[in-house]
């Protein structure tokens, strides 16, 4: 429709067309395509994630620069992207959303521009800042004014790293290297059979190496989850995926200056039947397993855990939880899965965790039952040493409250690396059951007693009734927690019932806990 334009009526008429031109950018039928795919568009997710009414967009009305490959006459209002900010259960949150339907949702210089500005407003104004990624990567038909706007985006990604938090959501296509965007952000949450992240996907692979790989198994949610450890959480669908952004952001401080939301939360000290059971979690036999998931659901407050990267690396559990209403991050060596040994996955997993906690003062909660590292020649080839030491350096270098439990096996150099006192966690405790030693009774009879053992077997004695009798002498002499408190390792020996009690003294006590580390451009971790 034309407008008088030389009237102020025309003028309001002419952009109101405008704007609602950029509502549907690419008409009806390109948002029927959307849903027809299983997706929802750009601005439906942004208005399901955000507060009612509270979605401010910038640059609706942006459009790109290109003229080559006919690209002046396919110009649409916001250039494939919606971008502002609102808030999510009143917090301010900045975010972009890729839309599929324009373009692809492919990266032009314009719309990157868009992006970036977002991820300016939000470190400016200290808010997290959420990416909804549905898109084929850099535009094709802009060339390396496209490709460079990546670069800015990185740039932004790396800066604003550990100044405020950054998620991606992945609800589609995010291949090649716009993939590092979210791999550069702190949490990649991806939706089942319709999000897909690789670097080269299945034709260039074919050509190039000839795998025969499809799409869903190269990149897809369940890979990432399971597989690579790049996402956080496989979501059943977007609206599954909106919802654990919405929680994860309840446990967050919307920047490194400032606390996370505080619950009401009254505790009572009396012991609970919860409570209790853990006097009976701990199986009288050290090969037995049992779910360290109980410890934490009985510490916290309503036993709610927030688990992250659940599907991978599942010896080590990490997540958020509440204590007094704060929020603490929880590391948890798992001895259902394989008996709880930190391996390379387990280490980087839990070590990203660490820092991320580390950087947005998040006290860490770390319960122990670690039999040691993973032994085996593929864990070190692929180099547990080098990767094995980013748990240590993150421990190490964090200086938020640290509160350690011993429950069980606390063997080697894993149990140095779990938060040990010595390493610089505030305060350690242990149940009466704890383990703490060089090695398991069995691996350090067989080196103590090698001499011995083969003397009775020489002898034609009973080998196996003198390898019980001297791994039971090293379990009652060695394996306990009564050596770590005589030396201070330990700060106390608790009843496993006391624990919740404990632990929300623990944090009381280190609330305010004040620490530095030597001023320095920045540490090394071996990457
Ligand atoms: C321009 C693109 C585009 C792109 C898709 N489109 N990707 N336009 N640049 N990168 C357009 C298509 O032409 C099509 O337009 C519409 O978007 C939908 O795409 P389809 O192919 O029809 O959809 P689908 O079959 O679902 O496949 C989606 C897709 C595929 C998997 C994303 O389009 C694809 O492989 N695109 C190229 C991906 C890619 O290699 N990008 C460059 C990555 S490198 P019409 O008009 O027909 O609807 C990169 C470098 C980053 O990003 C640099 C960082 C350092």
């Amino acid at each position: 429709m034309s407008h008088d334009l030389s009237t102020t009526a025309g003028k309001i008429a002419d952009f109101r067309e405008r704007r609602e031109h950029s509502f549907v950018p690419a008409g009806e039928a390109a948002i029927e395509r959307q849903h027809a795919r299983g997706k929802s568009t750009a601005r439906e997710r942004v208005d399901m994630l955000l507060d009612e009414d509270s979605f401010v967009e910038l640059d609706a009305l942006r459009t790109h620069r290109s003229t080559a490959f006919g690209m002046d006459k396919k110009k649409m209002p916001g250039d494939g992207v919606v971008a502002g900010y609102g808030t999510i259960d009143g917090r301010l949150v900045a975010i972009y959303s890729q839309d599929f339907t324009v373009l692809g949702g492919s990266l032009s210089e314009a719309n990157g521009e868009k992006i970036v500005k977002v991820q300016k407003f939000a470190l400016k104004n200290g808010c997290p800042v959420i990416g909804i990624n549905d898109g084929g990567g850099a535009r094709i038909q802009e060339g390396v004014a496209s490709l460079a706007m990546f670069a800015d985006i990185f740039n932004m990604n790396v800066r604003s790293s550990g100044v405020v938090p950054q998620i991606s959501l992945i609800m589609g296509p995010c291949a090649g290297g716009a993939a590092y965007s979210p791999a550069l952000t702190d949490y990649i949450i991806m939706v089942d059979q319709t999000s897909h992240m690789f670097i080269t996907g299945p034709d260039v692979i074919k050509t190039v190496t000839g795998e025969d790989v499809d799409m869903e198994t190269l990149g897809g949610a369940r890979s990432h989850n399971e597989t690579t450890g790049t996402a956080t959480y496989l979501a059943d669908d977007e609206e599954d995926a909106l919802d654990f952004l919405r929680e994860l952001l309840e446990f967050l401080p919307a920047n490194n200056l400032t606390e996370p939301p505080l619950l009401d939360h009254a505790q009572e000290f009396d012991l609970t039947d919860d409570d209790l059971a853990l006097d009976e979690l701990i199986p009288d036999s050290a090969n037995q397993p049992y779910n360290m998931r109980e410890v934490i659901e009985t510490v916290v407050d309503d036993g709610h855990f927030l688990e992250m990267q659940a599907l991978y690396a599942p010896n080590v559990m990490i997540g958020y939880a509440r204590v007094e209403g704060h929020t603490v991050g929880i590391v948890a060596n798992q001895p259902m899965e394989f008996a709880g040994t930190l391996d390379i996955a387990a280490s980087e997993k839990a070590a990203r965790f660490v820092r991320h906690c580390d950087a947005f003062n998040i006290p860490i909660l770390t319960l122990v039952d670690v039999p040691g590292f993973l032994p085996g020649t593929d864990q070190e080839f692929n180099g547990i040493i080098r990767r094995g030491a980013k748990l240590l350096y993150a421990y190490a270098e964090a200086t938020v409250p640290l509160v350690t439990l011993i429950t069980r096996k606390a063997y080697g150099g894993a149990y140095i690396v779990m938060g040990s006192k010595k390493l610089g966690a505030d305060i350690n405790l242990a149940w009466p059951t704890a383990q703490i030693g060089v090695m398991g009774a069995q691996g350090a009879v067989e080196i103590l007693y090698r001499r011995e053992l083969k003397a009775v077997a020489d002898e034609g004695g009973d080998v196996d009734a003198k390898r019980a009798e001297l791994v039971e002498q090293y379990e009652q002499q060695l394996l306990n927690p009564y050596q770590a408190t005589q030396l201070g390792y330990l700060d106390s020996v608790i009843a496993p019932s006391e624990t919740r009690e404990n632990i929300i003294r623990a944090l009381r006590g280190l609330r305010e806990k004040r620490a530095s580390t030597p001023a320095k451009k920045h540490g090394n971790i071996p990457l």
